[in-house]
């Protein structure tokens, strides 16, 4: 039936380029939708959350590890469900990666709890042996920078709509009131470490880097 248009050059790029592009529209279409619609389920960071996030981008975990699980077996026995684009509705920017030396962190929160975190960023090699994961001692010193991670999350509720304080979602509220969530939430995170210099911190009313970065990790699923 299409014999003549393999014998005709020009028609036959004609109909490979409408072929190709209405597979192209029908596999890209409906992700814009889906982009829109944050998955169920899907939250915003909180403010310790969010200071534990500018912790992973600063240090650049991105660089050996990716946030993005593949519809393959291999992967979802290993990691859980493959992702979708809607999980990453309140992600800005996205922290896909693009490179595995270590392994996927998309849902690192459902397997690893924060005294294996804790133990593992201060000597990855004394947890994983032959690890060659840098060790993290800094963050055990440093203290979280609660008020950038506030200012992010009050202007990305102001631009893209981001819906804090709706039902269900995370609380912004004022400046003072934002402190001191945060600062439950690390208690919280705190109650299941066991360093002395955590410890001594939090009692003094500090949040340590790892703690931030932490309540982050465990916010992955
Ligand atoms: C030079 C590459 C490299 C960098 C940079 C790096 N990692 Fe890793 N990471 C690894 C490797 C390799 C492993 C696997 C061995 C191990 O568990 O230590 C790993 C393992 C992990 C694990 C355990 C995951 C699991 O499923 O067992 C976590 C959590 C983790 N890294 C978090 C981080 C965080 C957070 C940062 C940034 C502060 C970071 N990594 C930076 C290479 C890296």
């Amino acid at each position: 039936m299409f014999s003549w248009l393999e014998k005709n050059p020009f028609f036959f790029a004609v109909f490979l380029f409408i072929v190709v592009a209405y597979a192209g529209l029908v596999t890209v279409l409906p992700s814009f939708k889906e982009i829109a619609r944050p998955v169920e389920g899907t939250k915003p960071y909180t403010v310790l959350e969010t200071a534990g996030r500018h912790i992973y981008i600063k240090e650049n975990c991105s660089g050996c590890h990716s946030q993005k699980i593949r519809p393959f077996k291999s992967e979802t026995d290993r990691y859980g469900r493959y992702s979708v684009s809607g999980e990453y509705a309140y992600d800005r920017p996205f922290l896909w990666g693009s490179k595995r030396t270590g392994p996927d962190l998309l849902r690192v929160g459902n397997y690893r709890t924060s005294d294996w975190h804790e133990n593992h960023m201060k000597s990855p090699a004394s947890i994983v042996p032959g690890s060659i994961m840098p060790a993290y001692p800094h963050l055990y010193k440093k203290k979280a920078d609660i008020e950038t991670a506030y200012a992010e999350a009050v202007t990305v509720k102001a631009v893209f709509n981001t819906p804090y304080d709706a039902p269900g979602m995370p609380v912004l509220g004022t400046w003072e009131e934002a402190q001191e969530r945060a600062l439950e939430e690390a208690k919280a995170v705190v109650a299941g470490m066991k360093g002395q210099d955590v410890q001594d911190a939090i009692n003094n009313g500090e949040i340590l880097e790892i703690v931030a970065l932490i309540a982050y990790m465990n916010s992955l699923k």
